[in-house]
């Protein structure tokens, strides 16, 4: 008996540890393959990842992403049922989130509603979190709408901030949940019928 695999396409533009985590984690799967790295910085680790792995990437310019066809096409060419941006910054084009409804999620190192939306990413994120003396921080798992930031909360994970912590230590403690979470919440959506 044949069964549907799900194929995801992972869009990322910086180091790529959390897409690895998530490659990790599918190497072997049946029902789930990672099928399609997208990128818009070239020369970012993400490729070498995507190289190492075998795995197609597709490196993504501006102009096409904003004002053309979103990469639409290419997405379905690649029958693509799942997008997971993992470390991947630009605004998703109002286009591609009709094409793929709640079909696309993202990680944020932060407990949303707080320390999101423009120019809230990386290291300023825990920079914020950090200048604010705030006692807890986290990450967020959530689907993608229009805003930055702002679609449904699928999963939080929280981590204290400690008196002496800085963007660096606190941006090292959120990474672990980040690479510990991610990729079984990922599972877990490629189990519901949804994707
Ligand atoms: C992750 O911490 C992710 O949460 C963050 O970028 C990092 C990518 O690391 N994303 C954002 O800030 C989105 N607003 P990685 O390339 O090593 O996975």
């Amino acid at each position: 008996m044949s069964h549907k695999i799900t194929h995801i396409a992972i869009f990322a533009s910086g180091a790529g540890s959390n897409a690895q985590k998530i490659i990790a984690h599918f190497a072997g799967s049946h029902s789930v393959k990672i099928s399609l790295i997208v990128c818009n910085k070239p020369g970012a680790g993400i490729l070498q990842i995507a190289e190492k792995e075998g795995i197609p990437a597709l490196l993504i310019e501006k102009d096409v992403f904003f004002r053309g066809s979103s990469y639409i096409p290419e997405l379905q060419a690649a029958s693509i049922d799942l997008i997971v941006l993992a470390g991947f910054l630009w605004k998703i084009p109002p286009a591609l989130v009709k094409a793929f409804p709640r079909k696309i999620v993202n990680i944020h190192p932060a407990l949303l509603p707080a320390y999101g939306g423009k120019g809230m990413y990386g290291r300023f994120v825990h920079q914020a979190v950090v200048d604010n003396k705030e006692k807890e921080s986290g990450i967020t798992i959530h689907y993608v709408d229009e805003l930055y930031d702002h679609g449904q909360i699928i999963f939080q994970a929280r981590c204290p901030v400690l008196p002496y912590d800085t963007a660096e230590t606190l941006a090292a403690r959120v990474l672990q949940l980040e690479h510990r979470h991610f990729p079984l919440v990922v599972d877990e959506l490629t189990r519901q019928n949804t994707v």
